[in-house]
């Protein structure tokens, strides 16, 4: 009898990284999971999947800027999905260092395990948001980089070395390069739980910053699904390659806003606070994917449209529980 495959995930305690290891668990992995390690001996979001999920799930405390702690991680696995990060942008205007530390030094960190571990295949996590405010549309891979935030700047760094790594060692990586992801579990330093958060607490008055910029948001569970099959992919099809993840949908926040109205039954005022807007030059206006590279390669294909996202989100949401997990009255960054 074989054993089931070991994939190891950075980042899994956390929004995406969480529906990874569901879905990881339900394609017949074991999962050895990092969750950043703290004094609270907190597994973030990992502490609420269910038994017969944790049940395949091995649950380490660790960091990504600690090489050790990355190998220890790393060691034996069949497949590492690196989710890691830091990822808030208004935040990495206050503390650029440690976004720096995390995505470039943390995924050199696990570009270096991969390499003398000799790790079969290595799922790099980028962003749309490297290719800051789009020059054509839909935005292919080969669209210009262009880093308008130092968030944006250190995950396009963390590629780079990415592809270095392929390109110098061969090493087995591959970049999947998500667009808007949203969900249950997301933070509400997003917009859309920004929104519905606001709503589900009581306020019909919704704080929020920009409401020009447009994106193309892809429900949590498919983007999961794009990690999968870019790390169980057929090799000659994925590996040294970068790939967007999206539906190829855009909508403005402004328009969003309205929608989750819908949505949600109910009537919304919207107050712009000058807080949350962006340095103008910062702001990235218009992100939408081309995801054609993805579906070749690997068949996939998002499963749910916004309005069937956005349901299952305020249901989640809707839930008492997990509301009281939320700091809804503040401005999270
Ligand atoms: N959410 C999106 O819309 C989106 C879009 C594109 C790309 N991404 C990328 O997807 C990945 C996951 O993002 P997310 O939205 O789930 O955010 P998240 O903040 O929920 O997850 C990131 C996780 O990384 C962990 N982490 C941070 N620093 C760490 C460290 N030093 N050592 C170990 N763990 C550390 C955090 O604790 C957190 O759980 C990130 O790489 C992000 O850049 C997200």
């Amino acid at each position: 009898m074989t054993s089931a495959p070991l994939a190891a995930v950075t980042g899994a305690e956390g929004f995406i990284g969480s529906h990874l290891t569901e879905t990881l668990v339900a394609s017949g992995h074991r999962v050895r999971a990092m969750a950043q390690y703290n004094s609270f001996s907190s597994y973030g979001w990992l502490e609420t999947l269910a038994p017969d999920v944790l049940e395949h799930v091995e649950i380490v405390l660790g960091d990504v800027r600690d090489p050790g702690s990355v190998r220890g991680l790393m060691e034996g696995a069949d497949c590492v999905y690196h989710l890691a990060a830091l990822i808030a942008i208004p935040y990495s205007y206050q503390a650029p260092h440690s976004y720096v530390d995390t995505n470039v030094t943390g995924t050199l960190n696990v570009l270096e395990a991969a390499r003398s571990l000799g790790t079969p295949r290595l799922v790099h996590t980028s962003t749309s948001e490297t290719y800051g405010t789009a020059q054509t549309v839909p935005i292919t891979e080969d669209h210009p980089i262009n880093t308008q935030s130092p968030y944006a700047a250190s995950k396009a760094g963390g590629d780079r070395l990415a592809d270095s790594y392929h390109a110098s060692f061969g090493t087995p990586v591959v970049t999947l390069r998500p667009f808007n992801t949203f969900g249950p579990r997301q933070s509400m330093r997003a917009v859309i739980p920004t929104v519905i958060g606001q709503v589900a607490a009581g306020e019909r008055t919704i704080t929020l910053g920009d409401l020009r910029p447009t994106r193309d948001f892809t429900y949590v569970k498919d983007t999961a699904r794009a990690f999968l099959a870019v790390g169980t992919g057929p090799a000659e099809q994925v590996v040294g390659r970068t790939f967007n993840a999206g539906t190829g949908g855009e909508i403005s926040v402004g328009d969003l806003v309205a929608l989750i109205g819908k949505v949600m039954d109910t009537a919304l005022d919207v107050r712009e606070d000058t807080e949350r807007l962006r340095p103008a030059a910062s702001e990235v206006m218009r992100l939408v994917a081309d995801a054609s590279r993805l579906t070749a390669a690997t068949g996939w294909r998002p499963g749910h449209t916004l309005e069937e996202g956005l349901a299952h989100t305020v249901e989640f949401f809707r839930d008492p529980a997990n509301l009281a997990r939320y700091k809804t009255g503040i401005y999270n960054i």
